[in-house]
């Protein structure tokens, strides 16, 4: 089933009774970036239970919440958590939230992730812009009848993630210090990671990153006329010929540490946008 214009009224209905606000930017914090959620100057919070037709989500390391309010001066919606693909939720689903975000009047998407890192420049923690993303979930949320309304039967793919947005980001981390990368992201549909040869297939394809997420997300942006900015941190380390077996508490680990710094350098980037 494609997206359902009434579901995404309804849902931003119950977020403007809350807060009055026009977001002018929508957040996804992924894993590691509790610590920006905690810098927002916060007006309201919906717990996704609270959001008619908000699926719930299940992963431990996500809390479930919509946190609304002001961050560098610049009016945010931000969720504390995503719905995964893996989880079970059907693309519609996984992408539902950035409907509604676009209808509370949203112009910029700012998506944080953890990724695997496929460039040997990469070291753990690291921080990527992503410029661009390959689709290899097997699936695409814009699959069904289109709502005009929403966005084109056949939206452009020429640039989801926007050059100007990519150039303040560099920007903000060279003057604060932190390296930060650019690269391509290719999602799969997960759960498991990746094995040898699909990191070499993944790699040969021109993909720096791999995660499990994002990409669904930047696909309805795109379709909904929004700018996108979108960030990985580099959470283990998928050189093919020299492979260790990962363990899910050291990438939280890691994507905390990177989740710091991309705390410093998101506010900075808003500032820039103001
Ligand atoms: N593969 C897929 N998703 C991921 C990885 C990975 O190596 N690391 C973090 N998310």
């Amino acid at each position: 089933m494609s997206a359902n214009l009434e579901h995404i009224q309804d849902a931003a209905e119950t977020v403007r009774a809350k807060f009055a606000e026009t977001p002018r930017v929508g957040m996804i914090l992924g894993t590691g970036l509790s610590g920006l959620a905690s810098q927002i100057d916060t007006s309201a919070t919906l717990a996704y239970e609270e959001i008619p037709h908000f699926p719930l989500s299940t992963v431990e390391t996500h809390t479930g919440q919509l946190v609304c309010g002001s961050l560098s001066g610049i009016s945010i919606v931000a969720m504390e958590g995503r719905f995964h693909f893996y989880e079970g939720y059907s693309m519609q689903q996984v992408t539902f939230p950035i409907r509604v975000m676009k209808e509370l009047g949203i112009e910029i998407l700012l998506v944080t992730n953890a990724a695997g890192g496929m460039n040997p420049h990469y070291d753990l923690g690291d921080l990527v812009v992503i410029e661009d993303h390959i689709n290899f979930m097997g699936d695409n949320p814009l699959i069904g009848p289109n709502d005009e309304s929403l966005g084109p039967r056949f939206p452009d793919m020429c640039a989801p993630y926007d050059p100007q947005l990519i150039g303040l980001a560099q920007s903000a981390a060279l003057e604060l210090g932190i390296r930060a990368h650019r690269g391509v992201f290719v999602a799969v549909a997960g759960p498991n990671l990746e094995t040898r040869a699909e990191y070499r297939m993944l790699r040969g394809w021109g993909a720096d990153l791999v995660g499990m997420s994002t990409v669904p997300e930047v696909i309805v942006a795109a379709h909904a006329g929004l700018r996108v900015l979108a960030f990985s941190i580099v959470t283990d380390i998928c050189l093919p010929d020299a492979l260790e077996p990962v363990n899910i508490e050291e990438i939280i680990k890691i994507a905390g540490t990177g989740g710091e710094r991309l705390a410093k350098i998101i506010p900075d980037v808003l500032r820039r946008i103001a």
